[in-house]
């Protein structure tokens, strides 16, 4: 069986979980639970990244240290991931022993390929922090962001990886694997960033406490991307001596696809596989970029006081709602606006009035004319070229990590219903053979509908498929044998219920 290996970034737990983590954590639900659909067999990790100086002055401000406090803030991860139906196999924390381990076994490969070498790391420095600043995070005239006092120049003894040599092997690389970074223009920045020059990266510092020691150096602590990086190997074993991991590290490596935003590319698609490389470890096969999304069009921030918190929105247009609104209504890689009027208007067009209303059509119209059970779909309807095409749109959308365009397909093939219904007018006519026909096309597509949506919308889907009287779970269907123009939906008692998605005043 073929395998499908996803990972979400790990979040910094110097943070609440915000909007826009859970807006990449739900596409790369979404594509996971579409491979399960594929009846791949799929691991889909996530988790914290808890080490580093930003975590340690986090805890410090928070009188903690620095493990108590990520203790604090992990489940909090794991909690808002569990109220978005979040379907991850694993949760990783980089405070956990098998990502020391992992790290570790990593830092060694790379150090014994020569290609981790003492040097010289020479920045500007803030005493107060005891933290190093870029030009870019400098306030004007060299001021601390945080003290807004100027900064000195310090030079201390690093390890650095020799990122310089890699440049001609990722190029290749990236040569003999098209279409590895999706969606093409982001991946074009990646090549961009190779082609520009590529600098040695320090890996370690002396003046930082609160990370993975370097096993031959112990008074350097690995620094933030080498240590974060390496969680997507430690999830799957790498670097452990017993049977099941390393069983666990041939079964799942390389990952499928890294799921980022466009602010860590440098990271993922040019230190990552560079990394791998130097350890004699096949790079990830593909990474997904993300855009940024924007609250009202600000960015969010504390200091804005925009920052959407996923369950504020839950308690408006529910779980469904906003991962439906999430993944329609952004072409995954733009940049995305969030905004009220923008969720309640897809809510109330395309949930509630779309497929919400065609349940209730349905239901109604079976229970009233048909005796309450589904009838025969017929071979010929001219549902069933739409559905067809519905599903090959779909599977090839996914399949691009393009989560709007397969749910677009989608929903056409409810549109498409609906308009048959409307141009049938079934409640309006006696009950009997032509009744039935129509309401046996509708239901069969509804059924395709329901499994077609249900990366997008998992709760609702199911309860949709149980409204039609079928068995089981809807996640347990297959593309594509399940969503075949089958008339499996005949003969099932259909029930009607509350409103899937009452609509809410704008
Ligand atoms: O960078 N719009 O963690 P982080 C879209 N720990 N996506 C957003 C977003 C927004 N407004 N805000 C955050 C780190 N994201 C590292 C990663 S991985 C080995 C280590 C998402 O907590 C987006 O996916 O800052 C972005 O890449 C990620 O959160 C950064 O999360
Ligand atoms: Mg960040």
């Amino acid at each position: 069986m073929s395998r499908f290996y996803a990972t979400t970034p790990i979040y910094y737990v110097n943070d609440e979980p915000h909007i826009g983590h859970a807006y990449t954590t739900i596409v790369a639900d979404a594509v996971s639970r579409w491979h399960r659909l594929l009846g791949e067999d799929v691991k889909f990790l996530t988790g914290t990244d808890e080490h580093g100086l930003k975590i340690q002055q986090a805890a410090a401000a928070a009188g903690l240290d620095p493990k108590t406090f990520a203790d604090g803030i992990a489940p909090r991860f794991a909690a808002a991931w569990d109220s978005l139906d979040i379907s991850n196999d694993d949760f990783i924390r980089t405070t956990e022993p098998r990502h020391y381990t992992a790290v570790t076994e990593l830092l060694q490969r790379c150090y014994d390929a020569g290609d981790i070498e003492l040097d010289y790391y020479r920045g500007k420095y803030c005493v107060r922090c005891e933290a190093y600043y870029t030009d870019d995070e400098l306030l004007p005239v060299d001021l601390c962001p945080i003290h807004k006092t100027p900064v000195d120049v310090l030079e201390e003894e690093n390890y650095f990886f020799r990122l310089s040599r890699f440049e001609q092997r990722l190029l290749d690389w990236y040569e003999a694997h098209p279409g590895a970074i999706v969606p093409e223009f982001r991946g074009n920045e990646a090549l961009g960033l190779i082609r520009s020059g590529l600098k040695d990266f320090s890996v370690s510092r002396t003046s930082l406490t609160w990370g993975v020691p370097l096993p031959w150096d112990a008074k350097h602590v690995t620094y933030v991307w080498f240590d974060a990086l390496t969680n997507y190997m430690s999830a799957v074993g790498f670097g452990a001596t017993d049977e099941a991991s390393q069983t666990a590290f041939e079964t799942w490596w390389p990952a499928d696809v890294h799921f980022i935003g466009k602010d860590i590319i440098r990271f993922h698609c040019v230190y990552w596989p560079a990394m791998l490389m130097s350890a004699g470890i096949e790079p990830t096969r593909r990474y997904a970029v993300g855009g940024w999304l924007l609250v009202d069009n600000e960015k969010m921030s504390k200091s804005t006081g925009n920052v959407v918190t996923p369950l504020d929105m839950v308690d408006t247009v529910g779980v469904d709602g906003l991962r439906y609104y999430v993944l329609a209504d952004t072409p995954y890689g733009n940049d995305g606006d969030f905004t009220r009027d923008g969720i309640i208007g897809r809510y109330n067009s395309d949930l509630a009035n779309n497929l919400g209303n065609l349940v209730s059509r349905v239901a109604t119209v079976v229970g009233s004319k048909c005796g309450g059970i589904a009838p025969a779909a017929s071979p010929d309807s001219p549902l069933a070229a739409a559905a067809s095409d519905a599903v090959t749109a779909a599977i090839t959308a996914w399949d691009e990590i393009a989560p709007h365009r397969g749910l677009e397909a989608t929903w056409s093939l409810i549109r498409a219903t609906n308009a048959y219904l409307e141009a049938n007018e079934p409640w309006k006519a006696e009950p009997g053979p032509a009744v039935d026909v129509v309401l046996g096309d509708a239901v069969e597509a509804l059924r395709i509908v329901t499994v077609l949506a249900s990366p997008a919308i998992p709760a609702t889907t199911q309860r949709i498929w149980e409204r039609l009287g079928l068995d089981g779970l809807v996640s347990d269907q297959r593309v594509p044998g399940d969503v075949e123009w089958s008339g499996a939906a005949a003969g099932r008692p259909v029930t009607k219920g509350d409103p899937l998605f009452p609509r809410i005043k704008p």
